[in-house]
């Protein structure tokens, strides 16, 4: 039997020539910002190919990877502008690499990962610093950790809903933001099969209405087990103002449970000029955050912490065959099983970048936000929907004053069509209520700070030209 393709002695040359081969393509493909990807002209439907029966020489599986490269969209392309999820750490990268080799399972210390989970409880106790949340200095058990490393902001979200939920299990009402919320709180809540009722907060400028939940928190009072709201959303990138929820829920004086899905924002804790937007959220009783959106490590890593650790120890369990030890995290991640190393790249974008410069970066990002919007205000044919700016800038493209609701989306819901198929350039685009009016908007978010202003006029230009085209062409 020959090719079996396992790692040996003696072909370790042979794999470390493709291994080089493959970062130095995939390098190649990541610094290349003449697009996003390549224009897909393909089905809508997926073809599904016969199984490989004989197989091939994993250089030739190589040269197969390596052709559809542009075929993928690349996140680290200056052109790519609707996500903050860039991808293009250098730490960050190097650490998903040694990740994949190091091959340890988090599920267990003592079996399968004793230095990789010394790493994870360090990560998420440097992330309980940033927020304000206390930390324990000796780890004796990992729920004293009051927290955890999962997949994805979906999942952190989950795990703070049933945290609420175990605390209080009779209460059943859940509040969060409309029109501006991710799906992932309202869907978590049936996911989990929790038996509660979700009751929207109305909205104002991207933040809750203070005088809808004052009347909400009277109406449903000891009921309510939780309230979500958002440390920059999904949309706009508007900061909650922490304080005002926190203090008009101290003020009702009822016990719930009060979350902040930080999944963007928990980054302004790294920079001196904006910390003092997430100042209140130490006094919020769980936040989520995704290292994966915002500090261009590759997906994925989110992580979700609890102020008080008891909360957290809720959602611990045992199990001989596999964590009975106190720090095996398997035991304080439902869902999971079987944990990758993920947290060294937080670890190894923290070392290397130290929170200073990281704070740094966040205040640049806010100033490449906040040049996109300046660009676009200037010019007549941009109306600009949003205008606290953090990292996301919405807005419509307008070429004509005489334009009805219906045409101005129709027009954007074009350029978003014809913008994501040409490849070229990539923001994103939604509906969205802006001030009572349904606008399909598209969306700047400054991720990738490779992008300079001159990147950004190219962009504008960019929507202008494929705009009139449409326009004029309709
Ligand atoms: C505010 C917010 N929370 C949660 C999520 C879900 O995160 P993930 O995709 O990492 O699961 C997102 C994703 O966009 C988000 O924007």
């Amino acid at each position: 039997m020959d090719n079996l393709e396992l790692l040996s002695s003696k072909n370790k040359e042979y794999f470390s020539k493709e291994l080089k081969r493959v970062t130095d393509a995939l390098i190649d493909w990541k610094v290349d910002s003449s697009q996003v990807h390549v224009p897909q002209n393909e089905d809508d439907f997926i073809s599904i190919e016969d199984i490989p029966k004989e197989g091939n020489l994993l250089h030739d599986s190589v040269n197969k990877i390596m052709q559809t490269l542009n075929k993928n969209i690349n996140f680290s392309s200056k052109k790519f502008m609707g996500f903050p999820d860039s991808g293009n750490s250098m730490a960050g990268l190097l650490a998903a690499i040694v990740e994949v080799f190091l091959q340890q399972n988090l599920i267990n210390k003592e079996i399968c990962s004793p230095f990789g989970t010394r790493v994870e409880a360090n990560v998420i106790s440097w992330l309980r610093q940033i927020v304000g949340y206390s930390y324990v200095q000796q780890v004796t058990d990992v729920t004293q950790l009051g927290g955890a490393v999962t997949t994805g902001g979906v999942m952190s979200n989950t795990y703070a809903l049933m945290a609420a939920k175990k605390k209080y299990p009779q209460k059943n009402i859940v509040i969060l933001p409309d029109n501006i919320g991710h799906y992932s709180l309202s869907y978590a809540t049936e996911w989990l099969n929790l038996g509660v009722k979700v009751i929207y907060c109305k909205t104002v400028n991207y933040r809750l209405s203070i005088s809808h939940l004052e009347k909400l928190l009277k109406k449903y009072n000891q009921k309510i087990l939780f309230i979500g709201v958002y440390a920059c959303d999904s949309m706009t990138s508007t900061c909650e103002n922490l304080k005002d929820i926190y203090e008009s829920v101290k003020h009702a004086n009822l016990d719930l449970w009060l979350h902040c899905d930080a999944c963007h924002g928990f980054v302004l804790g790294f920079s001196e000029k904006y910390k003092n937007k997430i100042e209140y959220l130490k006094y919020f009783d769980s936040c989520t955050m995704d290292p994966h959106k915002v500090l261009r490590l590759p997906y994925t890593l989110s992580v979700v912490l609890m102020k008080d650790a008891n909360d957290f120890s809720r959602l611990s369990r045992g199990n001989s065959l596999i964590m009975d030890d106190p720090l095996s995290f398997g035991k304080t991640t439902p869902f999971i099983g079987s944990k990758s190393y993920d947290s060294l790249k937080l670890w190894m974008v923290i070392n290397t970048l130290g929170t200073k410069k990281i704070g740094k970066m966040v205040n640049k990002r806010i100033s490449n936000a906040q040049c996109f919007y300046q660009l676009l205000s200037e010019d007549e044919m941009f109306s600009v929907d949003n205008n606290e700016i953090l990292f996301s800038v919405i807005f419509q493209y307008l070429p004509s004053k005489n334009m009805t609701v219906q045409e101005k989306n129709l027009l954007n819901r074009k350029i978003y069509k014809v913008m994501s198929e040409e490849g070229k350039y990539y923001f994103h685009g939604f509906e969205i209520n802006v001030d009572g009016v349904k606008k399909f908007v598209l969306r700047y978010n400054s991720g990738n700070l490779a992008i300079q202003e001159e990147d950004l006029k190219m962009a504008k230009d960019y929507i202008k030209k494929l705009g009139n085209k449409i326009y004029e062409g309709r």
